[in-house]
């Protein structure tokens, strides 16, 4: 990695280490977790089992080389959303969806291992955590809100809820959307947003594009139905 690169990288991870992880402390005296087991027989077992990753990556259609479009950003960005993989709350109302991708670099042609992705929606409802400027949220509750790292194949994979419409203006609605921002080392930043095929408003409304449009599948699985999305992002070089 090029000394710049390395260094926008690093002031992309300085943003979540900047969000109170200095003032987590251990105290005195506390004792490592205990072993279950050690390295070795870890080692030993998969050795043993077969060479399979331990989650199945699923096998994705390579998406066509054509940089992702961007979308408005909206007044609702909030920086410092925490990393985890599932943005809604537990038991959250709405309809379960999984969205994967991954995100590509144009000129190689080949997946950004060290992208982030910060994504933020609004609730079944069709509100957002900070859209009532009365009552905004504490500064550490992010609600509908996530921050993500790619894996080593620049597969990333989150759970949520279809979010719902909101009204803009008097007669205008926004069709169901999930914003999108994306950074990768070398790379221009993206803002966009993901649409859903179907919606009755994505013919009404002024900011979609037809590229961000997904139609995701429904699954089934033991504990119910849910909606298996694909959203896979092509960066540009910086
Ligand atoms: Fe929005």
């Amino acid at each position: 990695m090029k000394p710049s690169n390395r260094r926008n990288f690093l002031q992309l991870g300085a943003v979540g280490l900047a969000s109170g992880a200095a003032s987590l402390v251990l105290p005195k005296g506390t004792q490592a977790t205990e072993p279950s087991g050690t390295i070795d027989e870890y080692t030993r077992f998969i050795a043993k089992t077969d060479a399979r990753p331990l989650t199945e990556i699923p096998a994705m259609k390579r998406p066509p080389m054509i940089a992702t479009e961007d979308n408005i950003l909206g007044p609702y960005y909030r920086k410092g959303a925490p990393f985890r993989g599932k943005v809604t709350p537990p038991r959250e109302p709405g309809d379960v969806i999984v969205i994967q991708g991954r995100v590509w670099g144009i000129d190689s042609r080949a997946p950004l291992a060290n992208a982030r992705l910060d994504i933020w929606q609004a609730n079944a409802a069709g509100r957002y955590d900070n859209d009532d400027a009365k009552n905004p949220p504490a500064a550490n509750v992010f609600y509908n809100r996530c921050r993500l790292a790619v894996d080593e194949t620049g597969y990333y994979e989150f759970e949520t809820i279809r979010p719902g419409r909101y009204q803009i203006g008097t007669d205008r609605w926004r069709p169901s959307h999930i914003h999108y921002l994306i950074a990768a080392p070398g790379y221009k930043p993206l803002v966009t947003q993901l649409y859903f095929k179907g919606d009755p408003e994505n013919g009404r409304d002024s900011f979609i594009k037809k590229s961000l449009i997904i139609e995701p599948t429904k699954i089934a699985s033991a504990g119910g139905t849910y909606e298996l999305g694909q959203f896979d992002i092509v960066l540009e070089r910086a």
